[in-house]
């Protein structure tokens, strides 16, 4: 068989890895890929966002399969133009990623069907959502409506940081058309967790609990980022409050998503806030985590092909997953300056030594080549992630991985995995 996987970070060399040990899949396709994913796949220069000529090229090369990995062309519309012509893709239709294109239609749609989630109101004038943010006071919270590459919410601490973000947003425009709408929401306090399932639209399968690191420095400091590193399974998720989640958030969204007559057949990632041992959904997401999906990928025993394949068809009813017993940690190596502006081109040494391990996989993301060998390319470059007993040597091994890379400015994060460990040791 014959995969396209569109995207090109971290998330997608984990797909493409993963992928690549079925023996179902006989060549696979990336477009545009990065430095890592070219040893395994055919990468393609075809950018994201042409869907006629990702549509094109899928018939061209009769593509049995194309598997979506970013947001950006779910909620343009590829699965419905796929469809369209008869080609099978695995991701929600337009409708369907709207869960995670607009802030204000999943809150909605949380709201009809009783899903837990913070109180909220939308507003389109400054000067309604600021008499609603002075009636509220602070910590309050503040995101644009459409997809802002991550950088759409602000959590203040102070009225007037809430009022220059939505100054950002509405007057300023900082997100165009993505800031149309605003919703000011109540700050909830507690500890995050993703939750992330695959389904068909009428089954669906949990796929190992995992653990996002927003920000960009150690105890949750600094800026948000599109994730430092993440580990599975995340203990907070104990088998009864995963239960709760089923009950209370997962079958809710796959009933309502039926009701509205939305075709989704892809993943389903529910950002959670879990206050005093209850969840709450922060934010919905249309595709694989990034950087989650390389730690739950890494225990992922079963055939990813087959599972993808099953969804996008309609029949995941005849799949099980089955997952490794061991933990995995990924540790995000950033360029100096990420989640701001930094330097690309920097050389990348040590990767060599890092290769062929069972229990360790150097996913790229912001990667390239050059004539000096592997070159940095983006904010975030690598995503060192190790298998290990428990979090705690799983952490151990690949933070000892990193020891032996190098690239000038290289930044991560040092306490991946901490809060886990912390938690195993309380209880
Ligand atoms: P989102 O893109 O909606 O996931 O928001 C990005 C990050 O902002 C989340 O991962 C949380 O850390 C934080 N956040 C979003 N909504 C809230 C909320 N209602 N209360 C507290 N923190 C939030
Ligand atoms: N790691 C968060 C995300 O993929 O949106």
């Amino acid at each position: 068989m014959k995969v396209l996987v569109i995207g090109s970070g971290g998330r997608e060399h984990a797909l493409v890895w993963k992928l690549s040990q079925s023996q179902r899949v006989d060549k696979i396709f990336c477009t545009p890929g990065n430095a890592g994913i070219s040893e395994i796949a055919e990468c393609l220069d075809i950018k994201t966002d042409d869907i006629g000529a990702l549509v094109n090229f899928a018939k061209y090369e009769g593509i049995d399969l194309t598997i979506v990995g970013p947001e950006a062309p779910l909620t343009a519309g590829i699965v419905d133009a796929f469809v369209k012509e008869d080609r099978r893709i695995f991701g929600p239709d337009k409708l369907g990623a709207q869960l995670e294109g607009s802030k204000v239609f999943a809150k909605e749609f949380m709201l009809k069907y009783g899903i837990p989630t913070a109180e909220y109101k939308t507003f389109t004038s400054y000067l309604h959502a600021k008499e609603y943010i002075q009636l509220k006071g602070a910590p309050i919270v503040i995101k644009a409506d459409g997809l802002a590459a991550g950088k759409g919410v602000f959590v203040a601490v102070s009225v007037e940081e809430s009022i220059d973000a939505l100054k950002l947003i509405i007057k300023e425009r900082a997100f165009g058309s993505a800031g149309d709408k605003v919703i000011v929401e109540q700050c909830l306090k507690g500890e995050e967790a993703s939750f992330m399932v695959l389904t068909d639209g009428k089954t669906f399968i949990p796929l190992a609990t995992s653990q996002d690191h927003k920000t960009v420095f150690d105890n949750d400091k600094g800026p948000n980022t599109g994730g430092m590193g993440a580990y599975s399974p995340a203990p907070i998720i104990t088998e009864s409050l995963e239960a709760d989640i089923m009950k209370n958030i997962i079958k809710p969204v796959i009933k309502g998503l039926a009701k509205e007559r939305i075709n989704y057949r892809g993943i389903i990632y529910a950002g959670l806030m879990i206050c005093d041992g209850k969840p709450y959904v922060l934010e919905f997401n249309c595709r694989f985590g990034d950087p989650e999906a390389q730690p739950v990928l890494m225990r992922l025993d079963s055939d990813l092909f087959d599972a993808l394949k099953a969804a996008s068809e309609g029949k995941l009813k005849d799949i099980k997953l089955s997952w490794k017993n061991d933990a995995s940690v990924c540790v995000v190596l950033t360029s100096k300056g990420y989640p701001g502006s930094y330097e690309k081109g920097k050389v990348i040494k040590g990767l060599d030594s890092l290769k062929n391990r069972d229990d360790l996989m150097v996913f790229h993301a912001g990667t390239s080549v050059d004539d000096k060998g592997f070159v940095t390319s983006g904010g975030r470059v690598l995503g060192v992630t190790a298998l290990g007993k428990d979090i705690r040597s799983a952490k151990e091994n690949a933070y000892q991985a990193i020891k032996k890379i190098h690239f000038d400015g290289m930044h991560y994060r040092k306490d991946i995995g901490d809060k886990a460990i912390r938690r195993k040791i309380k209880i």
